[in-house]
């Protein structure tokens, strides 16, 4: 197992998830994370139709910053030192993405492939979504678990 990544549907609406994720140090930098967590949202809104997915992180998660904006989720607070987290205060952002959003990336994801473009080394994330510190991950608790 070289990581995880998880899904809790929110408990007051379960058309709307949250995600997380984790890659064993020796195994970033690859392009795992940013497959893995395509394929969740894949599945997400296409299996099981949901309408909403977000994900929280550390401001100083440059990591998870850069992987959330890669894929394609878009960036819709940041909540300042809203986090004790290794005995300080610590503010985070958090991301989103709706199925409309998700599917249209889709779209222009087949449509580059069909045209010959290149749409970048992830199965499944388009071109336009190719944009280009860690303080750790904190857990999602009673989530479902997909290990890499
Ligand atoms: C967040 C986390 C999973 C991101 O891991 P990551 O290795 O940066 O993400 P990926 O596996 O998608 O790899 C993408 C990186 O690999 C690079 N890469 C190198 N070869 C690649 C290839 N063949 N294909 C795709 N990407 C490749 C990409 O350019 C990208 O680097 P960049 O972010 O500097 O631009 C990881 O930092 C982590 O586990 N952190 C601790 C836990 C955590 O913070 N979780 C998130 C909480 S919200």
């Amino acid at each position: 197992m070289i990581g995880d990544c998880a899904f809790q549907v929110r408990a007051d609406d379960e058309r709307q998830a949250q995600i997380g994720f984790t890659l064993s140090p020796t195994s970033q930098k690859q392009g795992y994370a940013t497959e893995a967590v395509t394929g969740l949202l894949n599945v997400l809104f296409g299996k099981m139709r949901l309408h909403r997915v977000t994900a929280t992180c550390d401001v100083e998660n440059e990591a998870s910053v850069r992987l959330l904006e890669r894929i394609g989720m878009r960036r819709e607070a940041r909540f300042l030192e809203s986090v004790w987290f290794k005995g300080a205060w610590g503010s985070e952002y958090v991301y989103a993405v709706l199925d409309k959003e998700w599917s249209r990336a889709r779209c222009a994801a087949d449509r580059c492939a069909e045209a010959g473009m290149g749409v970048g080394r992830t199965p499944g994330v388009g071109a336009h979504l190719q944009s280009r510190s860690s303080r750790g991950a904190r857990g999602l608790r009673g989530t479902r678990d997909a290990r890499l």
